[in-house]
């Protein structure tokens, strides 16, 4: 006799409906701003890393602290922008690819120097302030509070963090 199978086994569909009073275009709507800012924040973690592996140079140490403050804490905001992703009910985007196609922060291997590696983070930094200004905005306007105060946190530390990188080549 065939077993029925158990509906808590299924993992084919990742999307739910959270019952937790947002409607579900806002929900989506909020979802799809947490996609693009999960994809850029992996971006910048990967070249953040890379340049605390390949800095060279007299701000060497300085550089290479700094970095791996900043890619840790990437690292901890791409699993609660995940995790809200998912608390909304949608599926949070993990794959490379996919990251490539939705961030506005591109692969990049190329700055040599150390300026101009500080400079692409900088920049970068700056790319993934305007996109959390984006999804504080389309959270604000779904009423996701909690979307919103996530987002708002994060800005204030890449705001932080671009203060912090672009000192180290001010004249
Ligand atoms: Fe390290």
């Amino acid at each position: 006799m065939a077993v029925a199978p158990n509906p808590a086994l299924d993992t084919s569909t990742p999307d739910f409906r959270a019952q937790t009073g947002l409607e579900p275009k806002a929900r989506r709507t909020c979802a799809e701003q947490l996609g693009r800012i999960l994809a850029d924040c992996y971006q910048l973690f990967i070249k953040t890393q890379g340049v605390h592996w390949n800095v060279a140079g007299p701000a060497f140490y300085s550089v290479h602290k700094l970095t791996e403050e900043q890619y840790e804490a990437l690292y901890k905001a791409i699993d609660k922008v995940a995790e809200r992703i998912r608390a909304l009910g949608q599926k949070a985007p993990a794959s490379y690819t996919t990251y490539g196609a939705l961030s506005i922060i591109k692969d990049e291997d190329k700055p040599q120097t150390a300026a101009e590696m500080i400079a692409m983070l900088v920049r970068d930094n700056g790319l993934l302030c305007a996109s959390l200004r984006e999804g504080i905005e389309a959270a604000e306007a779904c009423e996701d509070v909690v979307t919103a105060d996530l987002l708002t946190g994060l800005l204030a530390y890449h705001e932080q963090a671009s203060w912090m990188l672009q000192m180290h080549i001010a004249n």
